[in-house]
């Protein structure tokens, strides 16, 4: 019997970088990026076409992407753009696929772009319009999925409703973020079944931080609800600027542990992920590493004594 295969989406060098306050050089995400290809990753998140004053980390877009894509032809990449602007620049530098961000709340959709929901979703719908025209791939995050740091818990029948409007505007995958780390798999177990009768399942896909240490269990709840799709972070690092109380993504090694362990393929080789994590530790000069990493670091050491 052959595995089952699960899809994973690092989203280290945007939602990874993005609130870092050490500045990255660009050739060093080109390296970071180069390193997560050779663990296994076929799915990159690069980068975001969003406003440097909004996020200085992301002032380089335009720089990397040609970069990765003259480096690793392969690769498949994804840039976030939260405007037509995003979506312009995105496509001038030669980007294949593009990702827009909804949030699901009026106040978290203010805070990170300025728009209000009803706006928001309408520059989400034409720029996904506009990136089909031009013949990109398209992504929609539907953020703050399960709860808002400014409102509250979020109303299953916005998900639904937002997630359905950006599949009508040709969204290629919904993803669907818990952005502050806030689910659990009970929860998750409940939306993702809500979402599948309105999204075809092979389209959604899920982003979860694990502020409270529930980023594994959650993303096995929704394995279990029948998604196949998932972003992660290699190391853990990421988290919103704009959403209060957000730390880190669910980290691709405990993602892909838990995985594997459970017989799914991700086609990601787990040890040489920590050669990343090493590599994003020399640069951010902090200690990364998902739950699983001292326990990952002691098996390196048995292996290289034998
Ligand atoms: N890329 C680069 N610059 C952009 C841009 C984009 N996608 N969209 C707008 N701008 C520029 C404008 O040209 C303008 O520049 P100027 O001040 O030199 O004239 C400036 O940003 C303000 O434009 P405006 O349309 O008034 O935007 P705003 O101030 O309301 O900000 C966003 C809206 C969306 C541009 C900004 O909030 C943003 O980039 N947010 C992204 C947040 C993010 O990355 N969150 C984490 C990921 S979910
Ligand atoms: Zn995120």
């Amino acid at each position: 019997m052959s595995m089952e295969q699960i899809h994973i989406t690092d989203v280290a060098p945007r939602d990874g970088l993005q609130n870092q306050s050490v500045q990255v050089a660009t050739a060093d995400k080109l390296q970071l990026i180069r390193m997560l290809v050779a663990a296994g990753l076929r799915s990159i998140e690069a980068t975001s076409f969003v406003s440097p004053k909004a996020v200085p980390q992301m002032a380089d877009a335009a720089q990397l992407v040609p970069q990765v894509q003259a480096a690793l032809p392969r690769l498949r990449i994804s840039a976030l753009v939260p405007n037509l602007k995003g979506l312009e620049r995105a496509h001038a530098a030669g980007a294949q696929e593009i990702a827009v961000v909804l949030s699901a709340t009026e106040t978290m959709n203010r805070k990170n772009i300025n728009m209000s929901l009803q706006e928001a979703t309408e520059v989400c719908e034409q720029t996904l319009r506009s990136a089909h025209g031009l013949g990109l791939r398209t992504r929609a995050y539907v953020a703050v999925a399960f709860d808002c740091p400014f409102e509250g818990p979020t109303p299953l029948e916005s998900v639904l409703r937002l997630s359905t409007r950006m599949l009508e505007a040709g969204a290629g995958e919904i993803v669907i973020a818990d952005t502050i780390g806030s689910a659990a798999p009970g929860q998750v177990r409940d939306r993702f079944t809500a979402l599948r009768r309105a999204v075809p399942v092979e389209a959604l896909a899920a982003h979860f931080h694990d502020t409270r240490g529930l980023g594994a269990a959650n993303a096995w709840a929704a394995l279990e609800a029948g998604v196949r799709r998932f972003d992660a972070s290699t190391g853990g690092i990421g988290g919103c600027p704009f959403a209060p109380g957000a730390a880190g993504n669910l980290a691709t090694e405990d993602l892909v542990l838990m995985a594997e362990r459970s017989g799914f393929a991700t086609g990601i080789d787990v040890m040489r992920l920590l050669d990343v994590v090493d590599y994003a530790e020399a640069l951010l000069q902090r200690p990364l590493g998902g739950r699983s990493m001292a326990w990952l670091r002691r098996q390196r050491e048995k292996e290289t004594r034998q």
